[in-house]
């Protein structure tokens, strides 16, 4: 019986932790395969992270992003488009055409905390000035609307009375990399 190999495109804007630990994670699992990584910044250092895994890359400007990748993608054909700390709204056009298929991982316990200019150290800071006992992280899908989908998986930390935005983050990224490529896996096979 012939088995299909799952695809999966990664978009990220930046230093790439969650993209690497996910190449990682898929490298020696049979039926699943990291097919393309694409950002918006060629200097961002994921590009560097992902240079030793001999897996294509791309990086993309607005325009080519909002008009052009939709075609280059489907060349592809993902299973699931996974954003991995990628920042850019997602054209409505993408969204009707892998409906269900992109994910994305925020740095808090959506709904709290989402929205237009909540990524990385702002969320934290928020997550303090507002005083909630907890945070953690939340996998969902996407839809046209910033950090609004459906909720997929959401795991959670204290926050403690010492903490500032750089030790949440710190905890927060190991809670993303115990959970997300796990997340995905059991997402894929429940799209089928
Ligand atoms: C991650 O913490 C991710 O949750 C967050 O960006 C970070 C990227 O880290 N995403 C957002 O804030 C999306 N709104 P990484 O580049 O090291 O994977």
């Amino acid at each position: 019986m012939k088995t299909i190999t799952k695809k999966l495109i990664l978009l990220a804007s930046g230093d790439g932790s969650n993209v690497e630990n996910i190449i990682k994670y898929f490298k020696n699992t049979p039926n699943i395969e990291v097919v393309l990584v694409a950002g918006n910044n060629k200097n961002a250092y994921v590009f560097e992270r992902v240079e030793p895994f001999n897996i294509e890359t791309l990086v993309f400007t607005k325009s080519y992003f909002n008009n052009k990748f939709v075609n280059i993608i489907e060349l592809y054909h993902p299973d699931l488009i996974i954003l991995a700390g990628f920042l850019w709204k997602i054209p409505e056009l993408w969204i009707n055409k892998y409906p269900n298929k992109i994910i994305n991982i925020h740095p808090s316990l959506l709904p709290s905390f989402g929205g237009k200019g909540m990524y990385g150290s702002n969320v934290h800071e928020a997550v303090i000035n507002s005083k909630v006992k907890k945070t953690g992280i939340s996998i969902h899908i996407v839809n046209k609307e910033y950090d609004e989908g459906n909720i997929i998986f959401q795991a959670e930390i204290n926050v403690l009375i010492e903490d500032t935005p750089e030790s949440i983050a710190r905890r927060v990224q190991i809670l993303e990399k115990e959970h997300f490529p796990r997340v995905i896996k059991e997402y894929l096979f429940k799209i089928e």
